[in-house]
């Protein structure tokens, strides 16, 4: 009895353990990947204004949906906005851009793979506003070290984390917004 009993507790734990593993695996793997362009413009009143957002999304549409708002800001503000996803087909020589901003959903603590590989890759940095953000439930960590790491420090003017299910979408605006207009501190 006591055997069955045992056997019993050992196949749920390792059940649980082989969901938990293809639970994790559902929202790494996506994270990881680099996508296919999905290029969205906002157009400004001066071509030559420029600003690129680059964004992980997510499962839910809070990533694509703070990246969207973020960009209505800096359209706003005047600014030409280039919203798009991590991959290949993003330019590498950012200096034609005033305003750079970075985002991702954050996912056991950690950035998409995915976004910090195209940050990586890119050879040229101007002299543009940059801005990161992540989206999580946790309001104690902002989880953006590893995106931080690989931008030049001294240009990011803002840092900020939206939280999971908040509507954040007044306050990406205005925060695209501030930074569009130089307010962001830059
Ligand atoms: C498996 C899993 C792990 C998560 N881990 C974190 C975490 O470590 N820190 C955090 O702030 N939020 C965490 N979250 C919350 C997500 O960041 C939040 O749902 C965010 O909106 C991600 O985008 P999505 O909703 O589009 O998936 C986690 C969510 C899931 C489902």
């Amino acid at each position: 009895m006591l055997g069955t009993l045992l056997r019993l507790a050992l196949w749920l734990v390792a059940g649980l353990v082989v969901l938990m593993g293809a639970t994790m695996l559902v929202f790494l793997v996506p994270h990881s990947l680099f996508w296919r362009s999905r290029e969205e413009t906002f157009v400004g009143p001066d071509p030559t204004r420029r600003a690129l957002i680059v964004y992980q999304p997510g499962l839910s549409a809070q990533p694509r949906t703070v990246a969207l708002s973020l960009a209505q800001g800096l359209n706003d503000a005047g600014y030409t906005v280039t919203v798009d996803r991590p991959g290949r087909h993003l330019p590498t020589d950012l200096t034609p851009f005033g305003v750079v901003a970075f985002g991702s959903p954050v996912y056991a603590g950690q950035t998409s793979p995915a976004l910090r590989r195209y940050m990586a890759s890119v050879r040229t940095w101007g002299d543009q506003a940059i801005i990161l953000f992540t989206v999580g439930a946790d309001p104690h960590n902002d989880d953006a070290d590893r995106l931080a790491s690989l931008v030049p420090a001294e240009r990011v003017v803002r840092r900020v984390k939206f939280l999971f299910p908040a509507d954040n979408r007044a306050d990406a605006r205005s925060l695209g917004k501030a930074v569009g207009t130089g307010d962001g501190g830059h």
